[in-house]
């Protein structure tokens, strides 16, 4: 029997602009509450809120004061608990962000670290007494950072941060902040929560020499916390990785049978072969990603398959060729920041309905758990004018919603269509994965076979952009 995960339907709903229930410009936990109907019927199986703890929003949230706080201005714990319980009666789960690489330069920890670096906060962070170590990792912020350390002049030393200077990274050899990072996920599950994303997981750990992404320590992290979670939680709550890295490294945060570690993967090079594929006509690189990712995973893991999210859509798994390529067919006019394009699916895809129904089809009927970004489903646009990703993260325009829904012919419409037919379709929720070989190279066919033998085969044409199940 598959773990509620494998093969749900995850839905990331930006809460600060989704549903503004109290009208202060802000969306709010009351404004989700009233929309759970909504996403119940769209066939959504579980939610996953980025974070809504208190944060001074640099990093739209990522940058987290107090994990323990919701952020008044999303409302009050309650009205957290309330949007739970409702999903859970609703048979919906609950995902949420779990950051643990960095804190806010807010957090009382990063306060008391500055201040006293003897005190039982003080090696809670990475600090040097210049900034001459692990030269040469990359900066990810590139576009506002210079570098990865910061001088405190409070402590008289550096700090490392992998991204904004404004979120000090956590040090992850502080047997401490392990104990923290268990006791926020308790306190969470605790709650209702169902799981976590695990928000820029190869970046735990530092090591001279290295390029301090994906090392040993970190999966050994990992293992470890997933081990307790099973252990205390029976395999329910579950572990989503983000992790933007090469395939045979990004198949490792899926651990083992005896080592498991993440029970799902964003599949980030999967993403940018969908974007790629309708303008190639050509289905060699998803036949080749395919051969690669869907094979061989640890008993119960499985691939989260996306089109977008709240970040940029990265281009960072490509050839230099290749991102010439998607600058060319995909940027704004404004191109490209921290190596990645902000446009949503709707208008990134010129608002072509046959490229993204047949894009849509082909991700929900992969192995996996597809996850949706808020506002994709009625195309949303966005404002590649506007800072940093502010472009995909826009107020969910409701009237917009209303008028799909009353279409029958919307995409909204379809959508909801072709998530109900997977539902009802065990060899696209449980079924194995064969690739069907010796087709035309525009073409990628697969089949599912679920274990009382039904099966479906799957094909996509990506000159034509036809597409069928049979
Ligand atoms: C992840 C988040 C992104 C954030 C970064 C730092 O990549 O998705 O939004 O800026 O981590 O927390």
């Amino acid at each position: 029997m598959a773990k509620w995960y494998e093969n749900a339907v995850f839905y990331e709903l930006y809460t600060r602009r989704f549903r503004d229930a109290d009208g202060d410009g802000f969306g709010d936990f009351a404004g989700v509450y009233e929309k759970l109907d909504y996403l119940k019927d769209l066939g959504i199986d579980a939610i996953w809120f980025p974070p809504f703890f208190a944060s001074p929003l640099r990093d739209g949230g990522y940058d987290i004061a107090n994990y323990r706080l919701v952020d008044p201005r999303y409302g009050t714990m309650e009205s957290v608990e309330r949007v739970f319980a409702r999903a859970h009666e609703l048979g919906m789960h609950i995902m949420i962000d779990l950051v643990i690489n960095h804190t806010s330069d807010k957090h009382l920890w990063f306060e008391s670290s500055r201040r006293n670096p003897d005190g039982p906060y003080g090696d809670y962070y990475v600090w040097a007494d210049d900034d001459k170590g692990h030269a040469g990792t990359r900066v990810i912020f590139s576009a506002t950072e210079p570098s990865n350390w910061t001088y405190d002049p409070v402590r008289g030393q550096y700090y490392w941060h992998r991204f904004y200077k404004e979120q000090p990274d956590l040090n992850f050899d502080s047997p401490a902040v392990h104990r923290e990072v268990f006791e926020i996920v308790d306190f969470w599950a605790e709650k209702g929560v169902d799981g976590f994303r695990l928000d820029a997981i190869p970046f735990l750990y530092e090591r001279e020499g290295t390029n301090n992404e994906s090392l040993p320590e970190t999966h050994a992290f990992l293992a470890k916390l997933r081990a307790y979670l099973d252990e205390k939680y029976g395999g329910e709550v579950c572990l989503l990785a983000e992790a933007t890295t090469p395939a045979d490294e990004n198949l490792r945060y899926f651990g083992t049978d005896d080592a498991p570690e993440c029970n799902l993967c964003f599949n980030f090079l999967l993403m940018t072969d969908l974007f790629r594929a309708p303008r190639l006509g050509d289905a060699a690189e998803i036949r080749q990603t395919c051969r690669k990712l869907f094979f061989g995973l640890p008993k119960g893991a499985a691939w989260s398959n996306f089109f977008r999210n709240h970040d940029f859509l990265t281009l960072e798994l490509l050839k230099e060729s290749q991102v010439r390529e998607m600058l060319a067919w995909y940027a704004p006019p404004q191109g490209m920041l921290n190596g990645g394009i902000a446009r949503r699916l709707g208008p990134v895809l010129e608002y072509d309905e046959r490229v993204i129904r047949a894009l849509t089809a082909l991700l929900i009927s992969l192995p996996g758990a597809p996850c949706w970004y808020y506002g994709d489903e009625i195309l949303m646009g966005d404002d590649p004018s506007l800072p940093d990703r502010d472009s995909v993260r826009l107020s969910m325009p409701w009237d917009a919603v209303e008028r799909a829904q009353a279409d029958p012919n919307s995409f909204l419409n379809w959508l909801r269509k072709a998530l109900r037919t997977r539902r009802m379709c065990p060899p696209l929720l449980e079924g194995g994965f064969e690739i069907l070989e010796g087709g035309p190279p525009q073409v990628f066919a697969f089949r599912r076979k679920a274990p009382d033998g039904q099966s479906v085969t799957f094909s996509i044409d990506f000159a034509t952009m036809e597409y069928e199940w049979r």
